[in-house]
């Protein structure tokens, strides 16, 4: 748009190939091919409880033999609420006429009609695995289901260090369910250029000294998708190297940005879409102390996010206010992408392609079915190097 009359604006849309998540819709299809957090493994109790994940309801259990179970929320008899159901040693009773179900689907007992055979009924479910302390479920066909992919900066953890998960959302500054599209955090993560303006002068200063000079980066693809690596120079001379990782389909590998040491990145988070206009993050990073991971939360102004006025929040805008403010679903055809946003640009040209994979029958990248295969290598994290020390 060359004239700044308001007037005269076009229409805007977005592009939904990259946004929308619901089964049957493009980006839908590509998520439903991988594994994704849906709870901490404590959300799996016998008190079942509704989950939003991929724009879909459902009901989260753990039987009594200690089963975690994910399942469509309509009873398959007649459409009661497996909300209000009974958790069992094997599986949950819907309140209404009894049938009761295991974590499979599986029909077990149907008391109104004894006689009858219950194994001919089965009720929706999808596949839930545990792992760092979280429920993961996969909603996509089961003929492509991949393993469910480990860490490598999770699997090995040193002595008096222990993995701890969080659902509150460390790093979007706000409320643990974030009322935006999944895309406009998730390519932040790609957008290392704000932090010295929105987390260095807006909103803080919230990290390190360091991390409030503007950085050298280069972007580049990885085998996990796209990483940018940052050069920020030190008084001595030397460089502060930060590499920072987006992983498909929506980890992302974020070394803490107020941590004063080097090593690689020891907290991962996963971008759950619950819908087309909100997403949370569920985390999972090393610790040595419980409650450790849920500290490195932004403040602004030396308070949390929840503790300040509506006009502090102006005054100290964070990542919450740059992303929501953005819109339910951001306008892609009012944007005017820049040379800083070349990560971003990767990275939505990286999950485009994969949407056409997916949409051609083939499967997407980063899944593996090859036990033994599924340790994905993050190269994020901080170093110091010297100047001729590879930039
Ligand atoms: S509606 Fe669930 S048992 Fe009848
Ligand atoms: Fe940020």
């Amino acid at each position: 748009m060359n004239s700044s009359e308001a007037y005269a604006r076009p229409t805007p849309t977005f592009r939904s190939e990259l946004t929308r998540v619901g089964r049957g819709t493009p980006m839908g299809e590509l998520l439903r091919r991988y594994w994704h957090p849906i709870g901490l493994s404590s959300d799996a109790g016998q008190t079942p409880k509704m989950v939003r994940a991929l724009g879909e309801d459902l009901v989260l259990f753990r039987d009594r033999s200690g089963r975690p179970g994910l399942v469509y929320p309509r009873c398959a008899h007649r459409g009661a609420s497996l909300l209000y159901g009974r958790v069992e040693e094997r599986g949950i009773r819907c309140c209404y006429h009894g049938w009761l179900f295991n974590v499979d689907g599986q029909c077990l007992e149907q008391p109104c009609q004894p006689g009858a055979h219950p194994s001919a009924v089965r009720q929706p479910v999808y596949p839930v695995e545990e792992r760092y302390g979280l429920i993961f479920a996969y909603m996509g066909p089961g003929d492509r289901r991949p393993l469910l992919p480990r860490y490598d900066v999770l699997e090995s953890v040193p002595s008096g260090e222990f993995i701890e998960a969080d659902d509150s959302s460390i790093g979007s500054g706000g409320p643990a369910i974030v009322p935006c599209n999944w895309l406009q955090h998730f390519e932040n993560v790609m957008d290392p250029l704000h932090v010295p303006i929105l987390h260095g002068t807006f909103s803080g200063p919230q990290f390190t000294d360091l991390m409030n000079l503007m950085p050298e980066v280069r972007f580049e693809a990885s085998p996990n998708a796209v990483r940018s690596i940052q050069l920020r120079t030190l008084d001595s001379g030397r460089l502060h190297r930060r590499i920072t990782e987006a992983v498909l389909p929506t980890v992302r590998a974020v070394a803490n940005p107020r941590a004063q040491t080097e090593g690689p990145c020891s907290l991962l988070g996963w971008v759950l879409p619950l819908d087309d206009t909100s997403f949370r993050i569920y985390s999972a990073g090393r610790v040595k102390a419980p409650g450790d991971l849920g500290k490195i939360r932004s403040h602004f102004n030396g308070r949390l996010w929840s503790e300040l006025t509506d006009e502090e929040h102006r005054r100290f805008p964070g990542d919450y206010e740059a992303q929501v403010s953005q819109g339910p679903i951001t306008f892609h055809s009012e944007e005017h992408l820049a040379r800083s946003d070349r990560g971003v640009a990767m990275l939505r040209s990286l999950l485009a392609s994969q949407v056409s994979a997916v949409a051609g029958g083939e499967n997407p990248g980063g899944v593996t079915f090859e036990p033994a295969s599924e340790v994905i290598k993050i190269t994020a994290g901080t170093q110091i190097i010297t100047a001729a020390g590879g930039r």
